[in-house]
């Protein structure tokens, strides 16, 4: 074998990096508290496409502050940071055929999440695109680039971290029931 074959030298550029974990504390709280801001007034309107929005401020409330404290310390451990500052949070509710289009969250901040509170089966898969630009369009494919799109599958409890500049979407809520989920923006603390 030639050694310059064994040589080869691989950079991984630029990977773009999706965290999960689960907080599967204060889900019926969590979820009792949603469904009593939707009787509060907000002409509040996101991504949604069909579906409800609360208003942006939920890292004030009482009732998330769990899930907040939560974020924070993943966010210390993965980044060995402080913490996080949230600086926007706000739930949604999607209905049967109800969906959320494609969408960024901006570079303003480091990192966005979404926090399952309720998820019936078929409610909608997140979806995240490739964000380099062209790379969904080669004919050919490297490594486990064989995709322009990830699909996530949200179960209750499930807390998803991404860079806020990465596109996603939501696809239609195909159940009967309601999916609850919030959604958060955050700079890290250094
Ligand atoms: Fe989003």
């Amino acid at each position: 074998m030639n050694q310059e074959l064994e040589d080869i030298k691989f950079s991984l550029l630029w990977p773009t990096v999706v965290m999960q974990s689960t907080f599967a504390e204060n889900l019926e709280e969590s979820k009792k508290e949603i469904y009593r801001l939707t009787s509060l007034p907000t002409d509040i309107k996101k991504s949604n496409y069909g579906g409800w929005q609360s208003d942006v401020h939920l890292q004030e409330n009482p009732v998330f502050k769990p899930l907040c404290d939560f974020v924070d310390a993943m966010c210390a451990r993965i980044f060995k940071v402080k913490g996080a500052k949230f600086h926007q949070m706000w739930a949604c509710i999607n209905k049967k055929h109800d969906q959320n289009l494609i969408h960024s969250h901006t570079n303003n901040y480091n990192l966005s999440g979404v926090y399952y509170v309720n998820v019936p089966r078929d409610s909608g898969e997140i979806v995240f695109r490739d964000p380099r630009p062209g790379a969904n369009q080669a004919p050919y494919r490297l490594f486990k680039d064989d995709g322009d799109s990830e699909y996530f599958m949200p179960s209750q409890g499930m807390i998803i971290l991404f860079p806020s500049y990465l596109e996603h979407f939501v696809l239609p809520n195909r159940s009967d029931g309601d999916r609850i989920s919030m959604s958060f923006d955050l700079t890290l603390e250094r």
